[in-house]
């Protein structure tokens, strides 16, 4: 079932991400995926800004769906294609933007970090940015999706088999229009083993 399929024809994300900063020492030929990509305003974002290799994945059909009529330039892959499941050590780099406060099982959120770690090449950077509350907060969004805003911690404890080299806690507005943590996290693959 497709979560996203009312709102994903007139949904406008807004969490920013910290584009200076993720751009840091990444050549514009680095493989890069925008992982729950959305309808892929993040993934135009990144080629505007001159990267070339570039990928969407988001596990909503109708979110990929809007993504390629908008932006029929961009890679954009629903979760369930056969091109989505990339080899291991493949990416220099990904991001995940505003997708771990869309899964509110602590399993699955592991499972996906698990996941990005394997695409990762050694070294490669994993970027996080995340709505994220003081006490960890669990709520129904005004469109009907069950959301999760961790703790800053909590969200430092899934990125086993990475180093964090920045960890900034910003304030922003959320899509209702209230205020919010967000929090940006920056982290390198470690070795080629998982612990
Ligand atoms: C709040 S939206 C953010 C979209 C985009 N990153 C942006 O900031 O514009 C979260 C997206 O994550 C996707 N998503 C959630 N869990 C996912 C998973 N396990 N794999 C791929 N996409 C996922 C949802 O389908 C949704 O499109």
């Amino acid at each position: 079932m497709d979560l996203w399929q009312d709102v994903a024809p007139t949904i406008d994300f807004s969490l920013a991400i910290d584009l200076p900063r993720f751009s840091q020492g990444l050549a514009d030929s680095a493989r890069i995926l925008d992982m729950g990509c959305g309808y892929g305003r993040i993934t135009e974002q990144l080629q505007r800004a001159g990267y070339r290799n570039l990928y969407g994945v988001d596990a909503s059909a109708a979110m990929i769906s809007r993504g390629r009529e908008e932006f029929p330039q961009l890679q954009l892959l629903h979760s369930d294609d056969p091109l989505a499941q990339f080899p291991a050590d493949h990416f220099d780099a990904i991001l995940a933007c505003a997708v771990l406060t869309c899964i509110p099982c602590q399993q699955e959120r592991s499972t996906l970090i698990r996941q990005l770690w394997q695409w990762l090449k050694p070294g490669g950077c994993l970027y996080l940015a995340e709505f994220c509350h003081a006490n960890g907060v669990r709520f129904m969004s005004g469109f009907g999706i069950d959301m999760w805003h961790s703790r800053p911690a909590e969200l430092r404890a899934l990125l086993t088999g990475f180093s964090i080299e920045e960890d900034e806690i910003r304030t922003e507005k959320t899509l209702s229009g209230q205020s919010a943590l967000s929090c940006h996290l920056f982290a390198r693959k470690q070795a080629s083993f998982y612990p």
